[in-house]
């Protein structure tokens, strides 16, 4: 056990590691990762010494979005395992000293959850349709839809039922929204929270929790539609009809409560895209206690950008009066880091689109340099790790996987990619959730190795298909061939590996820094606009008190480091001993 995780207070700077199961390993040989694919790699997970594990949504799912549309909050999907798997999961990370966070997804449910099936089946004007947002349509016979907003996925935010009325849906159709002024919608969260809590979990990560508030009856919707879009997610004027609503505080507040009856206390982080003056409303100790800051992740390759992110992070941590900062700079939504920084860095195209675009052309319209993707990706998670705070690393960041963008369109599974136009396409997330490589196998490879993605032995994510004598199912989403540079075990292997720097840093991290139980103080180290450097409180080697600091190289020529001893460095110094571009070092600082 990490001695912080002894606190507990340890999510205020723990380092989480998130899994997207289906996408993690596979041991029962069906293409989809599974619970006890988690429990199966804990020891890889204990040995790259991150503190906890948040797991996205493993609930019976359609998996009309990834398993973020859930048929039952309180039970596994069945093919990824059963209640006893989870128990088994849960005691396997506890034994490892680590922590289990699951993800709660109130803002809709499955178009198959009991609840929707009733709002069906009930009809118009019933109680079971007041868990929802049902309202008549438009047009002499209600045939047009109660206004045009479009979801996030593409296509419009309204679907007809059979007999006629309309109901929203902000993501894809399969994911009506709930209404949270419905006390049966709050009593089935409240179950939630109190059932995994019952089961182990040690923390919640709460999806959407900027959109559950909504106000759809103050003013007629078709002036909303000219007012509003789902899209605009800011709501400076305390307006916005969905988005970051006062009143959603008040659902925090009680959900407090509940995570307060367990000991200790549970914990809970919020996905908000708010803007960042709002965030630190979300990270109250009275309500979720941590919210995402994303401003790491929308940030371009530049210091500017990336100083301004770091600041965003730090105040909204203090204003919140008693959560911490969060550092993000990869999860399943966003295209991956290093491939981010591969691609050229125009701030003028606004965030992530220069990557979407690359994505849509099968990652031929710019390109990627995959050398400077790393060099930059190795930078900034040293930049990363030394800040106060929590940090979150999504699967295969640690193994430094670029994002998969020739996915072919058929084997697609992202909503956004099937919802979307012709003339407005996006692929969609797929790339970055492609089901991670173990193993580089030796074997000989089949004969159509050479295709782009090939039906090789999935890298160890299944079941190896000799060994069993019978086939494995392919990955749920192809690997490219690729991936076999980046498995797990030859990286492990690999002292200059992505995956040893991670595991390095975060040895260090825990040493110097989280051991201080100072998980606040920062000072910025001014050595010029294209440097980011800072300074913290540290314990040397000899667990005496100590400064730390962090260089960050952003120009295009190497820099002079302060006076101290290095620690670590993502790059080689040069011969004078100077911090070249695109990398970081961590030093201990002279008196
Ligand atoms: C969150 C999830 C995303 C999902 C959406 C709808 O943004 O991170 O993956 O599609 O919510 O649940």
């Amino acid at each position: 056990m990490t001695a912080n995780n002894t606190r507990d207070d340890w999510w205020k700077q723990a380092v989480v590691y998130q899994v997207y199961p289906r996408s993690f390993k596979d041991t029962d040989g069906d293409g989809i990762g599974d619970i006890a694919g988690v429990t199966e790699k804990m020891p890889y997970l204990q040995a790259l010494g991150v503190d906890a594990i948040w797991l996205s949504p493993f609930y019976p799912s359609e998996l009309a979005d990834g398993g973020y549309d859930v048929i039952d909050y309180r039970d596994v999907d069945p093919r990824l395992g059963t209640m006893d798997d989870f128990d088994r999961m849960v005691a396997a990370a506890h034994k490892a000293g680590l922590k289990v966070i699951v993800d709660i997804v109130p803002n809709h449910t499955s178009d198959r959850h009991r609840f929707f099936r009733e709002a069906l089946e009930a009809g118009r004007g019933s109680a079971a349709r007041d868990r929802y947002i049902f309202r008549e349509g438009r047009g002499e016979h209600g045939e047009l839809p109660p206004n045009d907003w479009q979801s996030l996925f593409g296509g419009p935010a309204w679907q007809r039922v059979d007999d006629g009325q309309w109901y929203f849906h902000i993501f894809a159709a399969e994911q009506p929204d709930l209404n949270w002024k419905n006390p049966d919608v709050r009593e089935e969260f409240d179950r939630t929270l109190r059932f995994w809590s019952d089961h182990g979990t040690d923390g919640f990560r709460i999806d959407v929790a900027h959109g559950l508030a909504k106000d759809f009856d103050s003013r007629p919707l078709g002036e909303l539609g000219r007012e509003y879009t789902v899209q605009d997610q800011s709501n400076h004027d305390g307006r916005n009809p969905m988005w970051d609503r006062p009143e959603v505080h008040e659902i925090y507040k009680e959900w407090r409560a509940i995570f307060d009856e367990y000991d200790p206390p549970r914990f809970a982080v919020g996905e908000a895209w708010v803007v960042p003056e709002h965030q630190h409303l979300y990270a109250s100790p009275d309500e979720l206690g941590q919210v995402f800051n994303f401003e790491l992740a929308k940030a371009d390759w530049d210091a500017g950008r990336m100083r301004a992110a770091i600041e965003d992070g730090l105040e909204s941590a203090e204003r919140s009066g008693g959560s911490t900062s969060t550092w993000v700079m990869n999860n399943h939504d966003i295209p991956r880091s290093a491939t981010r920084y591969a691609l050229p860095q125009v701030p003028a195209r606004g965030k992530h689109r220069i990557a979407k675009d690359w994505i849509l052309r099968d990652g031929k319209s710019y390109y990627e340099d995959r050398t400077l993707g790393t060099r930059r990706a190795r930078a900034a998670v040293l930049m990363e790790m030394g800040l106060p705070g929590s940090v979150y690393v999504y699967q295969g960041e640690e193994l430094g996987l670029f994002e998969v963008a020739d996915i072919p369109w058929d084997r697609l599974e992202d909503p956004t990619a099937s919802r979307t136009s012709r003339n407005f396409a996006d692929k969609g997330r797929d790339g970055c959730r492609v089901p991670l490589p173990w193993v580089t196998s030796d074997e000989p490879q089949p004969a159509d190795w050479n295709m782009d993605f090939g039906q090789g032995e999935s890298f160890g994510f299944s079941p190896a298909r000799k060994a069993e004598g019978s086939a494995s199912a392919d990955p749920h989403l192809p690997q490219p061939l690729w991936f076999k540079d980046f498995a797990a075990d030859r990286e492990s292997a690999d002292g200059s590996s992505m995956l040893s720097l991670y595991r390095t840093a975060l040895r260090q991290r825990a040493k110097l820094l989280t051991a201080t139980g100072d998980y606040t103080s920062f000072d910025w180290l001014g050595m010029g606009h294209d440097v980011i450097a800072y300074t913290r409180p540290a314990l040397d080697p000899d667990g005496s008190p100590a400064t730390f600091a962090s260089v960050t190289n952003f120009g295009s020529v190497p820099v002079a480091l302060p006076k101290g001893s290095v620690l670590l460095a993502s790059a080689e110094l040069d011969a004078d001993g100077r911090l070249p571009r695109d990398a970081s070092a961590w030093l201990l600082l002279d008196e």
